[in-house]
């Protein structure tokens, strides 16, 4: 990709900014806007002198899934939406988009999120892959936003690619009023073009870019379940976010997970790893039915409550008989945000693995794929341990050493970041 074409110069990306578009289209300096000419006036047209040419343009490839950001209104019967658009028409909503990217196309799904598989999953991280192999610039998955950090987190988990990888939504559908799908995949291009967002000694990132902020796939999670302000990454911040003329970077760009190894992608879907939460009085069948040898699982993941992880009586009575068969089980928190106590559980320090700051549905995503590491993994061959490294590698309050030589800047603290500056 070459940075120095004329928009690049200006905006760091080959996408030029909204004035730059305006003034393409001639809506600065004497032409009408865009789609908005008043009655009689001239339909406006490009000037092309100002576009790259077709050797300066990067590639990005558009991996379609599915969810809300394929679907339109006029597609439902009963008032709602369905999914109803393939990739190539998700990007025809931004038509101007043609003129300065290559965009090449797969669709591995589609479902809305929440019926995505982790065989999808994989199969998303397999698309990426090609993606790399075949010499774009950046991917850009089309996704659901009810799972998409679910997909995001996986993917960063294993990904270790030179190009970003950005997962994209939308709140709307494609032909509701302000439809935010379209603005959506402008800001990934955008992010996917840009060169904070290629990183050559370490891997490049998995993201979350909605509602004009970039996150981090680790952080972000869904906290409303309507609203298009609904992706925060808590006490960890988005990666950055645009204006319509500047990326403003807040933290460092790159992976924030522990970028797993030896991970065996057709094994995962395969894994059993039940969920169990708590509540006042809440029981735990799955868990007694594992322990009894009736329900044969890979491990069990615990929704336990704050700091401490404590869980219900009936929960944490068959927590122990599961140990005592020898099921790993692993603890999260219920809590938003914030890390859990690691001596929780006096009399079984030790053999719960706590799986810091992440939900329960990260954490689980994180186990099954250790679990498929233990065979490929010289010196491992116990589930337990190898759930345990993984987690002891992800967990944030460490600087850990990526995979690969890290330019990243450590402040010696509990953070790992780092650097705030405003990139135009
Ligand atoms: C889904 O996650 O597939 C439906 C909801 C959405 O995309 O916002």
């Amino acid at each position: 990709m070459d940075e120095n074409t004329d928009s690049s110069s200006k905006t760091g990306s080959l996408i030029p900014n909204r004035r730059e578009f305006l003034k393409l289209t001639g809506a600065v300096g004497g032409g009408a806007l865009l789609g908005g000419t008043g009655v009689g006036e001239p339909e406006p047209t490009l000037d092309r002198s100002l576009l790259p040419d077709a050797s300066e343009r990067p590639e990005v490839r558009v991996i379609a899934t599915g969810g809300t950001i394929a679907s339109t209104e006029e597609a439902a019967e009963d008032g709602g939406y369905a999914r109803s658009e393939g990739a190539e028409q998700i990007v025809g909503a931004v038509p101007i988009l043609e003129e300065f990217v290559d965009i090449s196309y797969e669709s591995v799904a589609n479902k809305g999120s929440s019926s995505l598989l982790v065989e999808d999953y994989a199969n998303v991280a397999k698309a990426a892959m090609r993606a790399e192999v075949d010499g774009v610039d950046g991917v850009i998955v089309t996704h659901g936003t009810d799972a998409i950090e679910e997909d995001a987190f996986f993917n960063d988990l294993v990904l270790d690619l030179d190009i970003p990888v950005a997962f994209v939504g939308a709140m709307r559908a494609g032909d509701s009023v302000s439809a935010d799908g379209p603005r959506n995949l402008l800001s990934a291009v955008r992010m996917c073009t840009r060169s904070e967002f290629h990183l050559s000694d370490e891997p490049s990132g998995v993201y979350v870019v909605l509602n004009e902020q970039i996150h981090a796939a680790r952080d972000v999670t869904k906290t409303h379940t309507t609203k298009l302000e609904t992706f925060d990454s808590g006490p960890a911040g988005p990666i950055g976010a645009f204006t319509d003329n500047e990326l403003m970077l807040y933290r460092e760009p790159g992976s924030y997970t522990a970028n797993l190894s030896n991970y065996d992608l057709d094994a995962a879907p395969e894994m059993v790893v039940p969920i169990v939460a708590t509540g006042a009085g809440a029981e735990a069948y799955v868990t007694e039915q594992a322990a009894a040898g009736e329900y044969d699982v890979d491990a069990i993941v615990i929704q336990a409550t704050g700091w401490w992880g404590g869980t219900a009586p009936d929960v944490s009575g068959p927590t122990g008989d599961a140990l005592d068969a020898g099921i790993p089980v692993a603890r999260s928190t219920r809590v938003h945000w914030g890390p859990m106590n690691p001596g929780y559980d006096d009399d079984r320090v030790g053999d719960i693995v706590v799986m810091e700051d992440l939900p329960s549905w990260k954490a689980r995503l994180q186990v099954i794929l250790a679990l498929t590491m233990t065979e490929n993994h010289p010196g491992y061959d116990d589930d337990l341990e190898m759930i345990r490294e993984t987690a002891r590698e992800s967990k944030y309050a460490l600087d850990v050493a990526p995979r690969r030589q890290s330019s990243r800047v450590s402040l010696g603290g509990p953070f790992r970041l780092v650097r705030h500056s405003s990139a135009r």
